[in-house]
């Protein structure tokens, strides 16, 4: 891989697997497991992990466009990949062109399946229990059921809803409970089909999790029936609940840049666009080539720590396009400079001497979310990858 600017996001395989490994022994007996790698695989390079998943076992894999679905199947991913999005006739053609499996939710989209198959395609229902944003109404299944009992061309195989509050999961009364207790009313109507559900995201997942390693409580919802799990931000390495305890997960990706050159400032002098950062004594800024047209978002411009040579520098004034600067005047000290020629510098993950910056911290500061700072991150930063198998991505991929 040509990379003549050293800002690059590392993507450590041997943590994907161990997060994935986890989810495996943890749900031996689900009835379907589908990582979500929509949106590049939440930025750490979609084409590269649905191949290793893949090989640790994966069968499924969910997307949000027909076009990451068509990417996948060009580069010879076989799983089964399910299409999140709507479509019209057109998508549902290229659909059953690459063979992916359509998540269906208007009376529309089986229409298009209809005038577009020339044999039965499988099929998953969603259904919208509370998050009102895709899906029939639970009020619809009977009449759905009609439409597709004894259909020559579509074969119901799952339904589908998704949690909007999945943090409340372990609450009996809370959002996420109602919603699977809606989503398995629904099935109940379903039966004859044989069909299962997932309706379980990272939260939910994690909530199920720690539930399992209490005594089981009767008639929980999360325990109503063998749910499908669809775990997007879980195998990158975060868990969005508040109790961190449930396991312990590792995140992939590490955002990392080195140290472009040092600017020495006199107390007083100010740095960067609109002067918001001044020198309150002699200063040394490091300039790192990473800027928010890399997804490093503005508005950590002076509220942000990053890691240098394992220690938390502040961010000196307004973040640039290409640039941010840093001040590591407590580090360097009076020591010479050269020996911090080409510091690396973490924007978040793993840092030198075990050292760990979180993109939950950073989305925090950002007034963002995790979700967000993983899938920011630019497409003129290359993927990096290393573990174990890193060698069988990129020479597959053809990445290096
Ligand atoms: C339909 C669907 N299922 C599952 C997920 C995974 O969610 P999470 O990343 O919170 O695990 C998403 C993510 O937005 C989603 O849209």
């Amino acid at each position: 891989m040509e990379m003549y600017r050293h800002t690059f996001a590392e993507i450590n395989l041997d943590h994907l697997a161990h997060n994935i490994r986890l989810l495996q022994s943890s749900f031996p007996q689900t009835p379907f497991l589908c990582p979500m790698v929509k949106a590049n695989a939440y930025g750490h390079g979609d084409v590269q992990l649905a191949r290793f998943l893949e090989s640790l076992g994966v069968k499924h894999l969910g997307v949000c466009l027909i076009e990451e679905g068509l990417l996948l199947r060009n580069f010879g991913v076989k799983a089964e990949i399910l299409v999140f999005r709507g479509f019209d006739r057109e998508g549902a053609e290229k659909i059953l062109q690459y063979q992916m499996t359509p998540v269906v939710s208007t009376w529309e989209h089986i229409e298009h399946l209809e005038a577009a198959a020339d044999q039965p395609v499988n099929i998953h229902l969603k259904f919208d229990t509370g998050m009102n944003r895709l899906g029939f109404r639970p009020e619809e299944a009977q009449k759905i059921f009609d439409r597709l009992w004894q259909n020559k061309k579509i074969r119901l195989k799952a339904l589908v809803t998704h949690l909007y509050n999945g943090d409340d999961a372990l609450d009996t009364q809370g959002q996420s409970a109602e919603q699977l207790r809606q989503l398995h009313a629904v099935s109940q109507i379903f039966k004859p089909f044989n069909i299962f559900c997932h309706a379980l995201n990272s939260a939910g997942i994690l909530n199920l999790l720690s539930l399992k390693q209490k005594p089981l409580p009767e008639n929980h919802p999360l325990l109503l029936q063998n749910w499908g799990l669809r775990p997007g931000l879980m195998i990158y390495g975060y868990n969005p609940l508040e109790d961190k305890s449930v396991c312990q997960l590792k995140p992939v990706m590490t955002f990392k840049s080195q140290v472009a050159t040092y600017r020495r400032v006199k107390a007083g002098e100010t740095v960067s666009y609109g002067a918001t950062w001044k020198a309150q004594r002699d200063s040394v800024i490091a300039v790192v080539p990473v800027g928010y047209a890399d997804g490093f978002h503005r508005i950590l411009s002076n509220k942000a720590s990053l890691l240098f040579a394992g220690h938390r520098v502040p961010i000196a004034g307004t973040i640039c396009m290409d640039y941010l600067m840093l001040d590591v005047t407590d580090v360097v000290g009076t020591q010479d400079l050269k020996k911090f020629k080409d510091q690396e510098v973490i924007m978040f993950g793993y840092g030198a001497g075990g050292s760990f910056l979180s993109a939950d911290e950073i989305g925090t500061l950002a007034q963002s979310i995790t979700w967000e700072m993983l899938t920011s991150v630019g497409e003129r930063v290359p993927r990096v990858y290393t573990g174990v198998d890193a060698r069988f991505i990129h020479d597959e991929v053809g990445g290096e």
